[in-house]
């Protein structure tokens, strides 16, 4: 039973009893990477997935920086919109998939299979763990509705931030739908155990403790578009190592578009970093005090309690997504912002400044030693390959 204690002024901790902590198998990307403060409780209960238990906080941004997102509408419009793909000029899924109204449909499906059995159960581990993650998408435009000041007011806006955040859905929406129309076909994933677990996932949601501000906002999605952009890389190029270049294709032109989305969210941070450099350095070095936590990190199959882990360290074996592309992304943005150089007034401002510009060889350090420490990781079933067991 959750008892929900409300702190003034804007502060809500929700308590609930520990779980009994089953431990992470091996030292893997989530030990560093994981919100520390982000506890799951898991529950067998068939309504209760898993949810955040940390100490929720809303609002913390200053009410009068409202208006300078009011301001920069104009320059969103000419400089965030135009990152946008006309729909007429978008890939479909459909593009990539066998046409179930063509002739050749039972041929092209069949030489889909032929190619996926050259892949291992590993890499599908990563790929649907990644669709997965793509899924969760209404968690994601809801997320992106919380932050002050830039929210779809209606569902149906007009200004650009709401324009831009509709039409990021909707291009975003393509990803999982591409891969998991995919994987169906390939005949190799549990489909039924795949579905419960976003049904899961979205029932948990997310906290990505940004706290309805969207300086935090927009750092996090810059993050984690970057984070997609690698990912999906990765898992093109294994495609094409396992000699499979259709598949190699998929991921890359998803990896595509998320670069294009980073492209977008980057620039937002760095014009926050032009107008306000104090509040947005401080709001940079906040979220990775609290560490970028992954947006699909409640996943749950009903079986495995500890199944985000267990993904993470097979994407960390393979080299899908590991914590050195963590501590990569954090010193891509860190250039990409120039923060070195920047100039902040206050000494609160420089001290976060030289916290972000030299976390990442810190993350690094401490990655390897937790590395050189590892035992042997074991092999564990994984409900999405119909309990095929597959080593961590
Ligand atoms: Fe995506
Ligand atoms: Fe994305």
């Amino acid at each position: 039973m959750a008892l929900r204690v409300t702190l003034p002024p804007k502060i809500s901790l929700v308590l609930t009893p520990p779980k009994p902590n089953l431990g992470s198998p091996r030292v893997s990307m989530t030990s560093a990477i994981r919100a520390s403060a982000a506890k799951i409780e898991t529950s067998k209960k068939p309504f209760c997935p898993p949810r955040e238990v940390h100490v929720q906080v809303t609002h913390s941004m200053p009410p009068q920086k409202v208006e300078i997102f009011r301001a920069l509408e104009d320059w969103a419009e000419n400089n965030i919109l135009v990152h946008l793909k006309p729909v007429e000029k978008c890939w479909q899924p459909q593009d990539f998939l066998p046409d179930p109204s063509s002739d050749g449909f039972y041929e092209e499906v069949q030489e889909l299979r032929e190619r996926s059995k050259e892949i291992p159960d590993d890499y599908y581990v990563c790929l649907v763990g990644d669709m997965i993650t793509e899924e969760a998408l209404p968690t994601y435009q809801t997320m992106l509705n919380t932050l002050d000041g830039v929210r779809d007011e209606t569902g149906a806006s007009l200004t650009s931030w709401a324009i831009w955040t509709r039409a990021w859905t909707a291009e975003e929406n393509r990803h999982g739908d591409l891969l998991n129309k995919y994987l169906y076909l390939t005949g190799r994933v549990n489909m039924k155990q795949i579905e419960k677990t976003i049904q899961y996932l979205i029932g948990s949601g997310m906290d990505p403790r940004t706290e309805n501000s969207p300086y935090l906002g927009f750092i996090y999605t810059s993050f984690q578009e970057r984070a997609t952009f690698v990912s999906h890389g990765n898992t093109a190029r294994h495609a094409k190592e396992y000699g499979d270049l259709k598949l190699a294709q998929i991921c890359g032109t998803i990896a595509a578009d998320e670069k294009r989305h980073e492209t977008a969210y980057t620039k937002i941070v760095e014009k926050l970093f032009e107008i306000d450099p104090d509040g947005t350095m401080l709001a940079f070095a906040d979220m990775m005090k609290k560490k970028i936590s992954m947006p699909a990190h409640l996943m749950y199959d009903g079986h495995d309690d500890n199944l985000f882990e267990h993904f993470s360290a097979v994407a960390q074996r393979l080299g899908v997504y590991t914590a050195k592309d963590y501590a990569d992304i954090l010193e891509f943005l860190v250039v990409r912002w120039n923060l070195e150089k920047l100039s902040v007034l206050s000494g609160e401002a420089s001290q976060a400044q030289d916290f972000v510009c030299t976390l990442a060889p810190r993350i690094r350090r401490l990655e390897e030693r937790a590395q050189g420490k590892a035992k042997q990781s074991p092999r564990i079933p994984f409900s999405w390959i119909n309990y095929r067991e597959v080593q961590l």
